[in-house]
């Protein structure tokens, strides 16, 4: 595979096509499907980040805007960010592109377990309350409940597209979220949920 490398100064960089061949059926790679905490420092390319955020969030339905994963009243409030070492990103699927909002490693500020930073990408997951609330006939009461459902979807959408591209990932709750909010510059309304780290196996399964 081609390796494009990511440009550090650029603020909006547009992600290849994603190339959408995997080699496992969907039942191999549920059977494949695991955690994984120990990860060699290798790098991604732009292609392989460009089809795991497709699969993960991308959009499968240009017509309509529609999008891999499902959300509550297809309100879309999940924003994802990638946190690679060049820098940290907003995902712009219906562009599919990369949009800088930070400069810098950001990835030891995504987790607080040892081999975060070390992962080559880390996901971070944030609910944008205000989409949630602009869907006006959604319970209140019930919108965390929703958004967590919603941004488990994306996360098992991650795990499907790794297992079947020989990738690693583990999904992550432990985060200090002030912090991380603070510097991807988070409005008071967007709430980060969770993390997920992505690269390649230190130790193969
Ligand atoms: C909501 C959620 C939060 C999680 N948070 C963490 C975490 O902070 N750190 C971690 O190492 N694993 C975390 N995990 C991964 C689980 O520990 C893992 O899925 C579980 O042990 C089962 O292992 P498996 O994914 O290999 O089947 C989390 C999983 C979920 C669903």
């Amino acid at each position: 595979m081609a390796t494009i490398p990511f440009d550090p100064l650029m603020d909006t960089m547009q992600l290849p096509t994603p190339r959408l061949q995997g080699n496992l059926t969907l039942e191999a790679a549920l059977k494949k499907r695991h955690s994984t905490r120990e990860y060699l420092p290798d790098a991604l390319t732009l292609e392989q980040v460009s089809a795991l955020l497709w699969a993960g969030f991308g959009v499968n339905r240009p017509g309509s805007w529609g999008r891999t994963a499902p959300t509550t009243c297809d309100t879309q409030e999940i924003i994802v960010y990638a946190i690679l070492s060049e820098g940290a990103w907003r995902y712009d699927a219906r562009e599919h592109r990369l949009l800088r909002v930070g400069t810098g490693d950001l990835r030891a500020l995504t987790g607080t377990q040892d081999f975060v930073p070390v992962a080559p990408l880390n996901l971070v997951y944030v609910v944008d309350q205000e989409r949630m609330a602009a869907a006006g006939d959604i319970d209140p009461q019930e919108h965390g409940v929703f958004a967590g459902v919603d941004v488990g979807c994306i996360v098992e959408n991650i795990y499907l597209y790794c297992a079947g591209a020989g990738l690693a990932t583990v999904v992550r709750g432990q985060i200090d979220r002030r912090a991380l909010g603070a510097a991807l510059g988070l409005r008071p309304h967007q709430r980060v949920a969770l993390a997920q780290s992505v690269g390649f196996a230190r130790t193969t399964h």
